[in-house]
């Protein structure tokens, strides 16, 4: 496998980039929706920040950045930081140095944590912020301005809180000085030294020397390991499973689930690749086999803290005692996770108590299903889910909006950790029987991606049509099968059909094609050439292709098949409503009666017939059917 973009970098990546001077192109960011909050917080202060992977409006991985070289501009209204205390922290220690004043606001879960924590070395910096009620917590109001450095001990170990002043510390004259009490994630300071920033540092306390400026230069976000976390405690819990994970992060600041996990029995081989960009990353190779207990405390909790959710899930799972303690923070991230996890392994059926700074859970009961909340946490959702993989019956995590604050996809990579590949819904049935259009609904309401076969062959007969070929001359069609150069694929959500770099649209349901497709899908070589197409299509990612042959010959072994169809008359009318004139009853004729791949309904496919149906009310019954063929669908 491979996850995504690791998110305490790929913040840092917005954010440094975002105030250097020239360009940057940051590879692998996480377009997760807390570091899409930072993303659009950068351009807010002026941060020109284009993605490159043609993703304007979705979740771009490619980004190219052209930083304010230190000269901010004041955001017009307030910064949202969504769920995200990253953001928050870091962007506050920003703008607290800014000739400007700015306000950052978030979620309900992240207007309950404590600010207090950098709203008091930054007032000492004198920084002129408030947050709202004893608490401080946010809304967090900022009257920017120009700061002195400090020397500052943190009283708890956070990363956050070390990089908010070491940001705020490039802005003020002299040396600013962060003392941490046990070593916290040190991605800023790598990434300070990677813009060419020098960082000082003597054992636990780091510094940086203002004003800095910073230079832009080019970043890869290496796999988020805490991401990485959830399968490495899938894998290493199923006896029998060989599960490698590459071009993950190996920063030992962050790695510690490894040791944890190395302790509590698991066999695993870690090789680092590479780490050009100051940040280590490489592959981890689990086996599965039996756990054991262990304890986490002390200096280690700082370097696990995202991971405990699944840690505690993988205790349940072992043999013996695992004690968790020193971990009180935990009461204070998107939840209170002690709490959280612990009633959710009780509801689960494991022996866990909870205490004031962790928990004690007594390992190897067996675990059953039940419904649990995520809580609106994404580290509790995930953990859950994988916690359900290993109780019996049926488990249910609800309200898993939440997981794409750090892990957007995580539900498709589940199918496809179960699966052993993406998993595909094949849709077959009859000229205008409304598949294609019912493909598109399901892919949008699952987030995956549709194909359209039939642009494939519809696009290859405009091809053969332009080569001036007799369609029917397989011979000679076959023959320019082998030349042309044809591609088809995904772009964002779309089929696109290529011939010779030229991008067909409106040519695929010319009356010349229409009439000539049929023709050309029935030979038997240039199927065989698409439905390997289509299978490297499906090694991408989930797929809902329709078409003819999906569910028989293309896909026979995925789960989900449906076969729509619908009167002639009723398809008849469908098509000249369109304003076309394609002959239904001779295409029916022709699909169902070629003797490569004819058209019939797939070995396991729900029928659906949508005579009388509208289109959303054949939407429905194919949602309906897919959920008995056993899909999730939130
Ligand atoms: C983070 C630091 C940690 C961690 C969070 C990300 C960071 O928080 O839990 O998910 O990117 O600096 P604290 O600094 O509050 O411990």
């Amino acid at each position: 496998m491979r996850v995504p973009g690791d998110k305490s970098i790929s913040h840092r990546a917005v954010i440094l980039a975002g105030i250097a001077g020239g360009e940057t192109t940051v590879t692998g960011f996480l377009p997760s929706d807390d570091c899409l909050c930072t993303l659009a917080a950068m351009r807010a202060v002026g941060a020109e920040i284009d993605p490159l992977d043609g993703q304007t409006e979705g979740r771009p991985e490619l980004l190219r950045i052209r930083g304010v070289a230190g000269r901010l501009q004041a955001p017009e209204g307030t910064i949202d930081c969504g769920n995200s205390g990253t953001a928050m922290r870091l962007l506050s220690g920003l703008l607290a140095a800014q000739p400007f004043a700015s306000t950052l606001v978030g979620d309900a879960s992240l207007s309950g944590r404590p600010m207090g924590r950098i709203i008091t070395p930054l007032s000492a910096m004198g920084a002129r912020m408030r947050g709202q009620g004893d608490r401080q917590t946010a809304p967090l109001e900022i009257e920017g301005g120009k700061l002195r450095p400090i020397e500052y001990s943190m009283p708890v170990a956070s990363a956050q809180v070390k990089s908010a002043i070491l940001l705020a510390g490039l802005f003020a004259e002299g040396e600013t000085w962060v003392v941490q009490p046990a070593v916290t994630r040190d991605h800023s300071e790598r990434m300070l030294r990677h813009f060419g920033v020098p960082v000082l540092q003597e054992g636990q306390r780091i510094g940086v020397r203002g004003p800095a400026v910073l230079k832009g230069r080019d970043f890869v976000v290496p796999g988020d390991i805490s991401s990485a976390a959830f399968w490495l405690v899938a894998a290493a819990a199923a006896p029998g499973s060989d599960l490698t994970i590459e071009g993950v992060g190996l920063n030992e600041t962050r790695a510690g689930v490894l040791a944890v996990l190395r302790r509590m029995g698991v066999s695993m081989a870690v090789e680092v690749c590479g780490g050009e960009d100051g940040e280590p990353w490489g592959n981890i190779r689990v086996r599965g086999g039996a756990l054991k207990g262990t304890v986490i405390e002390g200096a280690e909790i700082a370097n696990v803290i995202d991971e405990i959710p699944v840690l505690a899930v993988a205790a349940a799972l072992a043999e013996g005692e695992t004690v968790i303690r020193d971990a009180a923070e935990l009461r204070v991230k998107e939840s209170d996770r002690i709490h959280e996890v612990v009633r959710r392994l009780q509801a689960m059926g494991a022996e866990v108590e909870e205490k004031e700074d962790g928990m004690r859970i007594q390992g190897g009961r067996p675990l059953h299903g039940a419904e649990v909340s995520s809580e609106g946490d994404h580290r509790i959702a995930m953990a859950f889910a994988i916690a359900g993989l290993f109780a019996s019956g049926h488990t249910k995590v609800t309200d898993v909006g939440c997981v794409a604050t750090s892990y957007p996809g995580f539900d498709r990579e589940l199918a496809r950790f179960l699966e052993g590949k993406y998993p595909v819904i094949a849709i077959d049935g009859p000229a205008a029987s409304g598949k294609s259009s019912v493909a598109r609904i399901i892919a949008e309401r699952l987030g995956w991606s549709v194909v359209n076969s039939g642009a494939f062959y519809r696009g290859f007969t405009w091809a053969v049509l332009q080569a001036g070929v007799d369609p029917a001359d397989h011979g000679a069609v076959e023959a320019l099968a082998s030349e042309i150069d044809f591609s088809g694929g995904i772009e964002g959500t779309e089929t696109v059909v290529r011939v010779e770099g030229r991008t067909l649209r409106d040519e695929l349901t010319s009356p010349a094609v229409n009439a000539a497709v049929s023709e050309i899908a029935r030979v038997a070589s240039v199927r065989q050439r698409m439905v390997g197409q289509f299978r490297a299509l499906a090694e991408a990612g989930p797929l809902v292709m329709e078409g003819r042959d999906i569910g028989s010959v293309v896909f026979p072994d995925t789960r989900y098949k449906l076969y729509i169809q619908a009167s002639p008359e009723v398809r008849e009318q469908r098509r000249s409503a369109q304003g076309q004139n394609d002959s239904i009853r001779e295409r029916d004729r022709s699909d169902s009666e070629r003797d490569s791949s004819p058209l019939r309904v797939a070995e396991g496919a729900r029928v659906i017939d949508s005579s009388q149906l509208s289109l959303s009310g054949t939407a429905e019954a194919a949602f309906e059917a897919l959920r008995e063929q056993g899909l999730v669908i939130s």
